[in-house]
């Protein structure tokens, strides 16, 4: 029986794969996507809910103690009733429509994992550990992405985060209420020791190179602009095109701007026209409306700051060329971020140790981690993602691989509880 960490080292503890694939399988269950291994969870629906429930439901098992804040952050804690000076991990449970059953869920139940294979095994670590979820992670429902982790480290003020309207229409506060997961625990939450995310990449680097662990460096900047053209409806056939005022052909060339301006940057830098919905989106009419989203992202906020500047200009002049109104509404704007030296180092000594292949790479996705980066020494642990797909049903990662990655976070917390500062790390 191991009494406390100081026995621990890294040819002793190991997770219970097998326990943890359960777990996924059965989270997966919630949302279920018919004929695929996918699920689609959307931030505060009833899916999300029931998902929610379970997760309280392991963590109350465990006799974790379990708090929930007033955004539906929700965290069980082990030896202590706070996350004072605990070693945190986490990610989410909510998933894009045609998410994965990996993308954030394989974070949390990790978590739960390491908590339980310490249990198990009699640790005492030197300080408390926690897992968490947080609430609508995506940004796919309600905009901004990592808006609950954001609210937790004190980046979004709760009445604002409350006010955040769906794409369907809903009030994130009123669903939020719907579902029964406003929590008493006030925002922003009580910054960690550390913490440690661990996630698949959702992109085709770790695969590509061979390796098993990403020691991940941060977070590339984030921007998401949400464009709205007024024009006016018309009959397609009895219209001249000298009379038109086409929103739906002003949306269209600046979606095609985006993709033109992206490739003439060229790596890292990426665009995407997720969202493009035309009023009425009939046949034979000349669109009315048309709204957009457009996401594009680069780890150097200045060329991203100016690849947002090129895209406004060009809107603006394809517009006024078009007789269209043009409205714009910044649905979210991240800095990149960059993640603790300490913690990075640690997950690649730690997965050396293990006997792992390892490389440093940045995060193409927004993940929670880079929001408590805000408050406490963070990091996240990576695990390659097959084809490099995500946010698609098909999304899959290797048995070997997530147990791989779980092994190095659980170890990798285990140092973070038993020496007293990040940066004293034990020789
Ligand atoms: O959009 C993202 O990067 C993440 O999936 N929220
Ligand atoms: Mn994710
Ligand atoms: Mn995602």
């Amino acid at each position: 029986m191991l009494a406390d960490t100081s026995a621990v080292d890294a040819g002793e503890l190991r997770i219970d794969g097998a326990r943890l694939l359960r777990r996924l399988d059965e989270l997966a269950e919630i949302g279920a996507i018919e004929g695929t291994q996918g699920c689609s969870r959307l931030a505060l629906t009833d899916e999300d809910a029931a998902g929610r429930a379970l997760l309280a439901t392991w963590m109350r098992d465990l006799g974790l103690t379990v708090i929930v804040d007033a955004i539906g952050n929700t965290v069980g804690v082990l030896g202590s009733d706070s996350v004072q000076g605990a070693v945190l991990t986490g990610s989410h449970i909510d998933t894009v429509a045609t998410g994965g059953r990996f993308d954030g869920n394989l974070g949390v139940l990790a978590g739960l994992e390491v908590l339980e294979t310490v249990i198990d095994h009699g640790v005492r670590p030197g300080r408390p550990l926690a897992v968490g979820f947080f609430t609508n992670e995506e940004g796919a429902r309600f905009a901004p992405d990592m808006l609950g982790s954001l609210v937790y480290a004190g980046g979004l003020q709760i009445e604002r985060a409350l006010q955040s309207v769906a794409i369907d229409g809903a009030v994130l506060g009123d669903e939020l209420d719907r579902i029964g997961w406003r929590g008493a625990a006030p925002v922003p939450g009580i910054a960690p020791h550390a913490f440690v995310e661990c996630h698949i990449e959702q992109g085709p680097v770790l695969e590509a190179e061979g390796i098993t662990i990403g020691a991940v460096t941060g977070v590339q900047g984030i921007s998401w602009t949400k464009l709205t053209l007024t024009g006016q409806s018309n009959h397609a056939g009895t219209t001249p095109m000298s009379h038109r005022r086409d929103a739906g052909y002003v949306a269209v060339r600046i979606a095609g701007f985006v993709r033109d301006v992206v490739d003439e940057i060229g790596p890292p830098q990426v665009g995407t026209v997720g969202r493009i919905e035309l009023y009425p989106n009939l046949v034979n009419v000349v669109a009315a409306r048309a709204t957009l989203t457009v996401d594009v992202r680069n780890t150097d906020d200045a060329v991203l700051t100016d690849v947002e500047g090129r895209i406004a200009e060009f809107a603006a002049g394809a517009a006024a060329g078009e007789g269209v109104e043009l409205a714009t509404e910044v649905l979210a704007r991240f800095v990149p971020v960059a993640f603790d030296p300490a913690v990075i180092d640690l997950v690649e000594h730690v997965a050396e140790q293990l006997g792992h292949t390892t490389m440093r790479l940045p995060a193409g996705a927004g993940h929670d981690a880079q929001m408590l980066a805000r408050i406490c020494p963070a990091g996240m642990v990576f695990v390659p993602s097959v084809d490099g797909i995500s946010h698609n049903p098909a999304e899959h990662t290797d048995p070997a691989d997530i147990e791989a990655g779980v092994n190095v976070l659980l170890h990798a917390m285990l140092r973070l509880a038993e020496v007293g500062r990040v940066e004293e790390r034990a020789p």
